[in-house]
């Protein structure tokens, strides 16, 4: 790839090149029952046909009043999608499913402890649940249409129930995910400045039960810090009447919910009519530079954008039972656990736990018992169950027809198992490609129509045509397997709006590479930057190679490099920190801490430990490092900068590129020694 920043470090650099595979083609039995079985749906989304080809997509859901301007490129690159347009996310996910399928299971939910009822909630429950809940945070609360409201929640049924009660009050919904730390919700808190904070006393994962109203605490105070006040916490109980946390309840502010539901009992909100560009939901997420970006998602395009892919994509029909086994604190959960799924009126699985808990067995237990045959996971869950339980689903009688991957490259060998073993070579299996910010997928297979390759996500989905472009915004050759980096040259409905209170940012970081003409209002002079490094080969299948900016995935999980360093700023001894991605069996990626101490502080495990410490506390679990690091001193430039690619290189055995021209060459061999010794 061509030349980069040279104190950057990228996944993308470490990636590893596996070799071309063979095509399999999805099952006939499949081929007969999609939802997109013709060719011409291929047609009909032709660039070409661009941008009222997303009118089907708009068409699956129910408008107060149809909109006039489908694509409205006046203020690029701010794109309006179906605008003039009025409609409510919440009527579509629910009201408008009561009269057909009143009865049927909206969410299946599973518990984690395996003596523990599965619940299932029906669409008129969840009807009553939300309108109550919507109704408590507009009265008791004073939430309203615009507001913004934070959740801190974990997988419980909770969870759906208080997004849609928010979008049925057109309030902006903000969930953090519920393993993030007290100070990472505050912060998120105080951006959004959400006034109400919506939490639990605690949930079940990995065998224990888990304080989470703690973190509640710390967030306010976080965002206190901040210059933000918090003025209520509303607390869901696990199970109301026992309370699950440590943490007193702070007079007139927090509030257990299942004490006040009661006086809302029966009470009806009527749908707030959004336009179809009001904001729907903030999804914070790590960028390349400062803190977590709120990307912002609206109501029409995203809603649209999700139903559509859900159906031709996750291949969703009313009789199926389908589970995501994603978390909806991410997008993936938001996208196709809730709002696709249930604009479908489909039945969405729901989790609590994890899902090697007890035993590598406990996924294929509960696909057999719930009859489930669209599942959806990631490649750091299927190494995980592969590596703990291979021969488990042979136990199971469960049969898939379709099942999807998302989040990071999966390995060929470890698509195989997916396909031959947990899907028993009955299913078809989607390798999906997108982000927070797409709303939904980019690039994966049509699974009736276009063959599985192991290793590459596929072509464009529908109506998204991606390019490769060089450092120097040349296109790379089409089919030519030369890596670069990935945008897409057109618009979509899912795409997020903004970056919350930043607009500035969100062209920079977007927009600003690739940009032809500040100009232009012509939608073709402003690719869309993903920031991710890809190849393509000569069928036009896609394959991703990873971030190319300072973020790394781990599991899944996008981490921020600069949030990771930060962390390890705010312990006394750390002068100097630097994150770098490293490759991982099982979480794909993970993440080795170098840090230089300050002069007279000698080195030891004491410090090692408060680092990845400190990292839990501001950031959360899922960042705990694999390695900290102490190191003499760091490679820098002339000018001072932490030269990570080399870093990288020695920390995965790989070539640390050209070290001449660093201020302080000899402590590249040094670490070196020191690391590569101890690995
Ligand atoms: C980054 C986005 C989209 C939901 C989950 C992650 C990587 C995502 C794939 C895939 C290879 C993938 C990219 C992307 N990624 N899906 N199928 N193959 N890489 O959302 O946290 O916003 O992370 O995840 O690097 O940029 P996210």
């Amino acid at each position: 790839m061509a030349a980069r920043p040279e104190d950057q470090v990228s996944e993308a650099q470490i990636a590893v090149h596996w070799r071309e595979e063979a095509y399999y083609s999805p099952p006939p039995q499949f081929i007969a029952q999609a939802n997109a079985a013709y060719p011409d749906i291929l047609e009909r989304f032709s660039e070409q046909r661009f941008p009222d080809c997303f009118k089907e997509y708009a068409d699956l859901l129910t408008w107060d009043s149809y909109w006039h301007t489908t694509l409205d490129t006046s203020k690029p690159p701010f794109w309006k999608w179906f605008v003039g347009g009025r409609l409510n996310a919440c009527y579509n996910c629910v009201d408008r499913h009561l009269r057909t399928s009143r009865n049927k299971a909206a969410i299946i939910w599973v518990p984690e402890p395996e003596s523990e009822d599965t619940k299932a909630i029906t669409y008129q429950e969840l009807y009553r649940q939300v309108n109550e809940f919507a109704a408590l945070l507009r009265d008791h609360c004073g939430v309203k249409t615009g507001d913004r409201v934070t959740f801190h929640l974990p997988m419980v049924p909770e969870l759906p129930v208080s997004m849609l009660a928010c979008a049925r009050l057109g309030a902006i919904h903000s969930e953090v995910f519920g393993g993030f730390s007290g100070a990472a919700c505050g912060g998120r808190v105080a951006d959004s400045q959400s006034h109400v904070l919506v939490t639990m006393d605690g949930y079940h994962r990995n065998g224990e039960l888990v304080d989470h109203k703690v973190k509640a605490d710390e967030a306010v105070e976080t965002a206190r810090e901040l210059g933000h006040e918090v003025d209520k916490v509303l607390v869901w109980r696990r199970n109301p009447g026992s309370y699950a946390s440590q943490s007193p309840m702070v007079e007139g502010r927090d509030v257990f919910v299942d004490e006040l539901l009661p006086d809302y009992r029966g009470t009806v909100v009527e749908p707030v009519s959004m336009p179809a560009e009001a904001p729907l939901f903030l999804m914070y997420t790590s960028g390349t530079t400062g803190r977590p970006k709120g990307c912002q998602h609206s109501t029409g395009g995203y809603l649209a954008y999700v139903a559509g892919t859900s159906k031709y994509y996750q291949d969703i029909h009313p009789e199926d039972t389908y589970w995501c086994a994603a978390d909806i604190g991410w997008i993936t959960g938001h996208s196709y656990i809730v709002y696709g799924p249930l604009a479908l009126g489909a039945t969405s699985v729901m989790y609590e736990g994890v899902p090697t808990y007890p035993d590598a067995g406990r996924v294929w237990r509960i696909a057999e018992r719930l009859g489930v045959n669209i599942f959806h996971t990631a490649p750091t869950t299927i190494r995980m169950l592969r590596k703990l339980g291979p021969d488990e689903p042979n136990k199971y009688h469960y049969h898939l027809k379709h099942m999807t991957t998302v989040g990071e490259p999966i390995e060929p060998e470890v698509w195989r198992w997916y396909h031959d073993v947990a899907g028993k070579g009955e299913a078809v299996v989607v390798d999906t490609w997108w982000q927070t910010e797409t709303g939904g997928f980019l690039g994966s297979t049509l699974p009736a129509l276009q063959p599985m390759k192991p290793g590459s996500c596929g072509p464009g989905v529908l109506g998204i045509y991606p390019v490769i472009y060089d450092e120097e915004g040349s296109e790379v050759e089409a089919g030519s397997e030369r890596a670069g980096n990935i945008c897409i040259r057109n618009p979509w409905p899912g795409i997020f709006q903004t970056i919350w209170g930043q607009p500035d940012r969100f062209v920079q970081i977007y927009y600003q590479k690739y940009c032809r003409n500040a100009d232009s209002q012509d939608w073709r002079d402003w690719p869309y930057f993903a920031g991710d490094g890809a190849t393509q080969a000569a069928d036009g299948y896609f394959r991703i190679l990873g971030r190319v900016d300072d973020v790394i995935n781990v599991a899944g999980h996008r981490l921020g490099t600069k949030e990771l360093e930060s962390a390890c700023l705010t312990v006394d001894e750390i002068a100097e920190a630097a994150a770098v991605p490293v490759m991982d069996e099982v979480r794909g990626r993970a993440v080795e801490m170098y840090v230089a101490l300050k002069p007279g502080v000698a080195p030891s495990k004491d410090i090692e430990a408060t680092v990845a410490e400190a990292i839990v506390r501001e950031i959360g679990k899922i960042a705990r490092p694999k390695h900290v690091w102490i190191v003499a001193d760091m490679p820098k430039t002339r000018s001072g900068k932490i030269m990570r690619r080399v870093i990288a290189g020695i920390s995965n055995f790989t070539d640390v590129g050209d070290v001449s021209t660093l201020a302080n060459p000899e402590i590249v061999d040094d670490i070196r020694h020191r690391i590569q010794s101890e690995k």
